[in-house]
């Protein structure tokens, strides 16, 4: 007998199609009447499917009574209440490694369109200017500092690519760990020691806001700012203060506090930020490999009672 599951986000059809061949899925985002469709249903599901990015509350939790799995679309989980789940028994898998390398590679594009003003350079030519003067000079990113956030598994590639760029990498995090790379153990020394300050960590609860005001004011100046981990994690009001008024040099963004939802100030300060609609795992390449790890975490529960890739925390 199929499974029942719950589907909270929208999935692409290489996911939604093989999930509703093999269980009775129930999509909650599409449901005229979501309470109704919970009170229908609600005792017989058995799996929910969600985004990244997709904030799945205990309430709703609550409605499910028999939930045993939560497969997430994505690599981070911040969306899922995971003392929760811990609580009640509850499985919850993401899509770790899949996304690895063209997440780090959306970082490395930031750090080139900001340090080597590529956007501003490509809107130039498009608007005819190379015919009336010279393109602007940037900055030679060679010997250049890049500081990380949060060396995972997207930080190490991070590292790992802008090293090959001879650009000199530092970190931050819970501990230190065996890389070629300097550790420091603070956040506020890293931002002041660095080019660019990349946050490549996990959102929710413990990072929110980390990068505040004081952050930025370290970073200064000279500091470009790459985000391709959740927007949470930067205080956004201090970040469009601190580029309005120039105490950081500029951003690369690829998430936002409330996506797809951003700021108008951030989208006014066309010289200075470059902003990408959160990108980071968007090839189809890899949306189907995360498409097929998240159905495969499924079946793996469903047919033999285990799980593919459980969550740190539950682990
Ligand atoms: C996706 C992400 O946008 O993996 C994540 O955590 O944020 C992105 O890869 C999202 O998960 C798609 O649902």
């Amino acid at each position: 007998m199929q499974a029942d599951i719950i589907v909270t986000a929208s999935l692409p059809p290489f996911l939604a199609e093989p999930l509703k061949a093999d269980y009775r899925c129930h999509d909650y985002t599409k449901a005229p009447d979501p309470a109704a469709l919970l009170a229908r249903e609600g005792a017989n599901i058995r799996g929910l499917v969600q985004g990244g990015g997709t904030v799945t509350p205990p309430a709703l939790l609550d409605a499910l009574p028999k939930l045993e799995i939560i497969s997430v679309f994505g690599v981070g989980y911040d969306g899922v209440p995971t003392d929760y789940c811990r609580a009640r028994g509850i499985k919850v898998t993401n899509t770790p490694d899949v996304l690895t390398d063209d997440v780090a590679d959306v970082a490395l594009g930031l750090i080139l369109m900001t340090g080597r003003g590529f956007v501003r350079l490509n809107r130039f030519v498009h608007a005819g200017s190379w015919e009336k003067r010279g393109p602007e000079l940037t900055t030679k990113l060679s010997g250049r500092s890049v500081g990380i956030l949060g060396l995972g598994r997207i930080g190490k590639a991070i590292a790992e690519r802008v090293s090959a760029m001879g650009m000199k990498v530092s970190y931050t995090g819970r501990k230190t760990q065996d890389v070629p790379y300097t550790f420091v153990p603070d956040l506020m020394q890293l931002a002041a020691a660095v080019d660019f300050l990349v946050v490549a960590c996990p959102g929710g609860t413990g990072t929110r806001n980390m990068v505040n005001a004081k952050v930025l004011a370290a970073l200064g100046s000279k500091g470009t700012l790459i985000n391709i981990a959740r927007g949470s994690i930067v205080d956004e009001p201090a970040l469009i203060q601190a580029l309005q008024q120039g105490v950081i040099k500029g951003a690369g963004l690829d998430v936002f506090a409330d996506e797809p939802h951003i700021p108008a100030e951030l989208l006014a300060l066309e010289d200075r930020v470059v902003l990408l609609p959160h990108v980071g795992s968007a090839t189809a390449e890899t949306r189907k490999a995360m498409g097929d790890l998240c159905k495969a975490n499924l079946d793996a529960w469903f047919g033999k009672g285990s799980v593919l890739t459980l969550i740190p925390e539950l682990a």
